[in-house]
């Protein structure tokens, strides 16, 4: 019989992804991670960077859990292509407009896998000579780590494994399930 399905609707229904990380799940750390930053930086008016694609959609739930003013800004960069593993270089696609000398910069990720991303964002953004620069990511894969980095405010840690949803993507799809699901 053809299947005319989405792939949404086979994560949904097809039981060949495994959830991870429910709605529920998610939102209630972000919450933490909203209170957290808004204590640590009450007076400074971060500028906080989300990095584009995947992290778009963390990015606006965490800055509506953040009780604080702060300014957004966003950078697109690619490692991955269309595959489930790291190309190995980082591509920088869009950049940033914000001024950041002197400025307290939270970088955004949905997920620091093997941390080469980290260490370009590190490079690129300290170039500047921020007051300070922090990573705030939703995931780690820490068993996949190629470089050493240090996340301030980190959602989950999660197994070596590709995951989709809640803003990651597979081959560009998939980004808009509500929770992340692991891919078998
Ligand atoms: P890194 O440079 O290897 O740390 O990879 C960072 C980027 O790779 C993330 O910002 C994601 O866009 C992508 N990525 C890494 N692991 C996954 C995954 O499991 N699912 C979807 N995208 C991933």
């Amino acid at each position: 019989m053809l299947d005319n399905r989405s792939e949404f609707e086979r994560v949904l229904y097809d039981g060949k992804f495994r959830i991870l990380l429910s709605e529920e799940q998610i939102d209630a750390r972000i919450r933490e991670l909203g209170k957290e930053i808004s204590r640590d930086y009450r007076t400074k008016n971060p500028i906080m960077i989300g990095v584009l694609n995947g992290g778009f959609i963390f990015m606006a739930d965490l800055v509506r859990y953040i009780e604080i003013d702060l300014e957004v800004d966003f950078i697109k960069i690619s490692s991955y292509g269309d595959a489930t593993t790291t190309s190995g270089s980082v591509k920088m696609l869009k950049d940033i407009n914000a001024e950041i000398r002197n400025r307290h910069i939270l970088v955004v990720e949905d997920i620091v896998d093997t941390g080469l991303s980290f260490q370009f964002l590190t490079k690129k953004f300290g170039k500047f000579e921020p007051a300070s620069l922090e990573f705030v990511s939703l995931l780690q894969k820490k068993d996949n780590a190629r470089v050493d980095y240090h996340i301030k405010y980190l959602g989950f840690d999660i197994p070596n494994e590709y995951v989709v949803g809640y803003g990651l993507d597979h081959k560009q799809i998939l980004r808009n399930l509500p929770s992340i699901y692991v891919m078998d």
